[in-house]
């Protein structure tokens, strides 16, 4: 059975990173590429409904086609509370696709640390409010496996 990782972790906790490291071979899902695909911008608030529209259009035809073809996918986004994962969790339990977590535990003070030394920058903010927001997952959300990745510096 394939896999849909679900990348769970605040914005400098090395998500992308640990895929192109740890998942080669996974077909990845990225909002921010799909931001910069959109309008050129790393984040814009006027595209961010279309955004939502792209991610939700490219899960609904890759899952099935992950699951014809045996593909494990990984859908490279924050995902920090339940409600954002839960939608991703059934459409991957509708089509065969086993979820798994991916939650990479990174100290605030070291994920604003490195988003310092990024070309483009997450405002320091917003990524205190992803902290403030964050629940990590769960097997009772319906994941399959979590995987935990402490982050040190
Ligand atoms: N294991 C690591 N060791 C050192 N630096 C890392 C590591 N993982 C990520 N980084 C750096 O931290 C920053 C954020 O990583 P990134 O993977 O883009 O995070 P995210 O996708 O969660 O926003 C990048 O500049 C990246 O080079
Ligand atoms: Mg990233």
């Amino acid at each position: 059975m394939a896999d849909l990782y679900v990348m769970v972790g605040i914005p400098g906790s090395g998500k992308t990173t640990y895929v192109r490291r740890h998942l080669p071979c996974a077909l990845r899902i990225s909002l921010d590429d799909l931001r910069l695909m959109m309008c050129g911008q790393p984040f814009d608030p006027r595209i961010e409904p279309a955004i939502a529209v792209a991610a939700e259009a490219l899960l609904g035809a890759l899952v099935p086609y992950a699951a014809r073809t045996g593909t494990d996918l990984v859908f490279d986004a924050t995902n920090v509370t339940r409600a954002r994962r839960a939608p991703v969790i059934e459409l991957a339990r509708q089509h065969g696709l086993s979820p798994v977590a991916i939650f990479l535990e990174c100290p605030l003070a070291l994920a604003q640390h490195r988003n310092r030394q990024r070309p483009e920058q997450v405002p320091p903010d917003v990524i205190d409010r992803f902290a403030q927001r964050l629940e990590p997952p769960t097997l009772e959300e319906g994941f399959a496996r979590i995987l935990r990745v402490p982050v040190q510096p």
